[in-house]
């Protein structure tokens, strides 16, 4: 994965996109995971065969953002370095800025019980309450410790408006966004994505960016990962292709502007929300070169491995990204999807086992319908199933799929996933006083009929 490529990127346009520097949407990218980019916004504005010449290219500052240890091993390292007109130390001290969307305290500081939750998707704010990214953010459970460096946290987010006059950054942990609705394009320090529902982008710890809607409304879910940054999961047995592939994952490429005015730096750090005055963009960086990148991936490019003779295999086999844990071969954190497949296993119960597990359980939904539910998990909606609480098919699917006809099948139009930790995740407050929370949830199981024959 050492293909290096160097490619010009662009000044951001002066016109307005609701009210935001317009971005060129035809974006150009830079292909593979990990790789180590090289991209230019002006020529000549990245320095050849050193890092940190006593005098940049265009008056430009050299700095370093590093996303791993200095000392870890080659393999995993990763660090960009920047060229910006600005160092990112150049800004004022920070307030601590309230946010009713995350906890006050700690993740599972009241009793957590092994309830199966489930949550309808929530609901957009009113249009005259502006309501940006950061706005719209509502922790829904988390758990390790982001001072650790270990667990996650899990957001949903509804917004009405681009970021106007303040970026962000995160210092707790790297961003995992799945747009559910609306498209969201993320103008980062290292250059623009664009993302719709159906793909997927990473913004790692640290990046600062400003995020700007597509359209009038944006909708979808958040994961924050404390802990090692995503990878992609081993193939072991499948071979050197399958499930994503390192080429579909997209690096943007160099963009920046040039633009001061009273404006706020927002960052997490702590758990809290943090606001400092800055007098400029910070997205002013104009070339780079390194490995520690945002990324997206359209999650239609997955490769999908599946049962061809009988039974379900275990949903590891749907893993797009996986952040290891200590423990060989147990995540902080996998995301898993369910996407568009065919299903053609024969003399067996096709949707996913009814099961207990160690991991714990977040689920989201995309689009389309989920094949282990006939009803109340709907897009834009989430569910929570934590370590060794029972869950599988409810009754109407139990039903349908004992004894459905097994002919080859193709799930199309559905889009599922699931964040799941090795670590119990604790519903916030916030998520459950939520008037989305679904009281009723056990009900689904509750009409399984007791089938046993006894003895003939
Ligand atoms: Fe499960």
């Amino acid at each position: 994965m050492q293909h290096d490529s160097k490619s010009a990127g662009a000044a951001v346009e002066p016109a307005t996109m609701h009210g935001l520097p317009r971005v060129d949407l035809a974006l150009r990218h830079q292909s593979g995971f990990g790789n180590e980019f090289a991209t230019e916004a002006l020529p000549g504005a990245l320095p050849q065969h050193q890092n940190s010449p006593q005098r940049p290219p265009y008056g430009l500052y050299a700095e370093q953002l590093s996303g791993t240890a200095f000392t870890a091993p080659r393999h995993l390292n990763r660090r960009t370095w920047l060229y910006r007109i600005r160092p990112a130390a150049q800004h004022l001290p920070f307030t601590l800025l309230a946010h009713g969307g995350l906890p006050d305290g700690p993740f599972g500081a009241a009793p957590t019980a092994p309830d199966r939750l489930r949550w309808s998707p929530p609901d957009y704010p009113a249009n005259d309450r502006a309501t940006d990214f950061i706005d719209g953010l509502t922790a829904m459970a988390g758990n390790g410790s982001c001072d650790a460096q270990r667990g996650l946290a899990i957001y949903m987010y509804v917004a009405n408006r681009s970021m106007q006059d303040r970026f962000f950054y995160d210092a707790d942990g790297e961003l995992l966004i799945v747009p559910q609705e609306g498209g969201l394009v993320l103008r980062t320090e290292l250059g623009v994505l664009a993302l719709k529902p159906g793909e997927i982008a990473v913004l790692p710890r640290g990046v600062r960016c400003q995020v700007a809607l597509e359209g009038d409304r944006a909708r979808g879910y958040v994961c924050e990962n404390y802990g090692a940054a995503l990878r992609l999961p081993e193939l072991g047995p499948i071979g050197a292709n399958g499930l994503a592939n390192p080429r579909d994952f997209l690096a943007p490429v160099a963009a920046f502007e040039d633009r001061e005015g009273a404006f706020t730096l927002v960052a997490k750090f702590g758990g809290r929300l943090w606001s400092a005055p800055i007098g400029h963009s910070p997205l002013d960086v104009v070339a780079w070169h390194g490995n520690y990148t945002p990324y997206k991936y359209d999650l239609a490019h997955f490769n999908v491995i599946n049962s061809v003779s009988f039974d379900h295999p275990d949903p590891s086999i749907f893993t797009v990204l996986t952040a290891p844990s200590e423990s060989p071969g147990v995540a902080n954190l996998d995301f898993v999807i369910f996407p568009p497949r065919w299903m053609v296993a024969q003399h067996t119960f096709r949707p996913p086992w009814f099961h207990r597990n160690i991991m714990s359980e977040f689920m989201g939904l995309v689009e389309g319908v989920y094949d282990a539910r006939a009803e109340g998990f709907m897009p834009g909606g989430a569910s929570l199933h934590n370590c060794m609480s029972g869950h599988g098919p409810d009754a109407q699917t139990f039903a349908r799929a004992s004894s459905a006809e097994l002919t080859p099948v193709r799930l199309e139009a559905t889009l599922a996933f699931m964040f799941e930790s090795r670590y119990v995740m604790h519903p916030t407050p916030q998520a459950m006083a939520s008037p989305q929370r679904q009281q009723d949830y056990a009900q689904c199981w509750q009409g399984l009929e007791k089938h046993f024959t006894g003895l003939p």
